[in-house]
């Protein structure tokens, strides 16, 4: 069906080895032989696993899931320009990581693990908690310990051990890395299921566009698992042909920790780690991105750019949002910060995308201190 491959010495592994990282220390991804037929597709429950001739799951019964995706587009005045949102902050743990979470705990599954680690700014938690705990797999997360209490009381509540690090994003990180010495790691930077999930983002917006990809599609960028999803399934679609080109990519950052902004206005090839400031959008917040040359060369290959937006224009962003009904987290609001920016120079009749990310109420302290301003 497939097989792992490593970004650095180019080894390859079985799909079914319970492994996260090349023995070289390498980055893996799975390559695979994706196929779609539109019209069994069409028939199937409105879920992300209408797909599953791309996913790389062997056995249905190994599923973990709660009927999820195939989430709702909506139309967004920016600018005097109309953009297609999908709203991806209707999944059942309330963002998008649902995707990643649903695919990699169903290989999880598939794979007979019973106990897994994970680290996350908060999303990626209470998404990998709450499909562990639909399937009885023992599950702890590391976060920051600034992370927002409703993350904090959520990954609780689906009874994942919760282990709160001092310091940064990144130290928690490499708290997570030393369990992940003993424990499988369902990361979902390092972990390539993970994006095996996000990728269904791109089949679902060629679905609902009539089976036909736009001609841009923007998200916020900080790990870049939305990012990174959506290159790897338009790139899915084109290889099966049944898409003809990959939309162009944007990437928006928060500029108090913009590394990958940086690097691709210094036309380098990598990231380098910057000092964070603090920022709304704590969600990409991260300084020392893991996929960060494979995101700049996807960001290279599709005619995209990179944009990084401060916390006056996310908050402005955010508040117009609600205001037409959105009840969104700041993170996912930097994104459309980001096409306030973009639209400015768009060509007429460009057919943009973006996401809602993530839920409002998993920022409550947030929100509530900007609406007391
Ligand atoms: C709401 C929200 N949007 C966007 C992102 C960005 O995802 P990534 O760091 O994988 O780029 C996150 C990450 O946690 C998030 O929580
Ligand atoms: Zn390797």
């Amino acid at each position: 069906m497939g097989h792992l491959v490593c970004q650095t010495c180019g080894a390859t592994y079985d799909l079914d080895e319970p492994r996260w990282r090349c023995d070289c220390g390498g980055i893996l991804d799975v390559d695979l032989v994706p196929a779609f037929d539109p019209a069994t597709i069409g028939r199937r429950p409105p879920t992300l696993w209408r797909y599953r001739e791309a996913l790389p799951i062997c056995d249905d019964a190994n599923r973990v899931s709660f009927s999820e995706g195939f989430t709702p587009i909506v139309e967004m005045e920016i600018e005097g320009r109309t953009v297609l949102v999908k709203q991806e902050h209707l999944f059942p743990s309330g963002s998008f990581k649902d995707r990643g979470a649903t695919v990699l705990v169903s290989k999880i599954r598939e794979l007979g693990i019973r106990a897994v680690v994970e680290d996350s700014s908060g999303n990626a938690g209470c998404a990998v908690a709450a499909y562990c705990a639909k399937a009885g797999i023992e599950c702890e997360i590391f976060v920051p310990a600034d992370t927002a209490e409703a993350k904090l009381v959520q990954i609780r509540a689906y009874g994942a051990k919760l282990q709160r690090i001092a310091g940064s994003r990144e130290d928690t990180a490499r708290a997570a890395l030393a369990a992940a010495e003993k424990q499988y790691y369902a990361s979902h930077v390092w972990n390539p299921f993970f994006l095996q999930g996000t990728k269904t983002f791109a089949y679902e917006i060629w679905e609902q566009l009539g089976w036909k990809v736009p001609d841009t599609v923007i998200v916020p960028l900080g790990h870049g698992t939305l990012f990174l999803g959506a290159y790897i399934g338009f790139v899915d679609l084109v290889k099966a042909g049944v898409a003809q080109r990959v939309p162009r990519l944007v990437g928006v950052q928060a500029a108090a920790s913009a590394p990958l902004f940086e690097a691709f206005a210094r036309n380098a090839d990598d990231g380098s780690p910057v000092t964070k400031r603090a920022t709304l959008a704590e969600g990409i917040a991260i300084a020392e991105p893991v996929r960060g040359r494979q995101i700049l060369r996807a960001v290279r290959e599709t005619g995209g750019l990179i944009l990084a937006v401060d916390d006056w224009e996310i908050e402005q962003a955010l508040k117009a949002a609600c205001r037409q009904g959105f009840y969104i987290e700041p993170t996912s609001a930097a994104a459309i910060a980001g096409i306030h920016r973009y639209v400015q120079k768009a060509q007429p009749g460009e057919v943009i995308v973006s996401a809602f990310t993530g839920h409002g109420l998993k920022a409550t302290e947030k929100l509530l201190r900007l609406s007391a301003q």
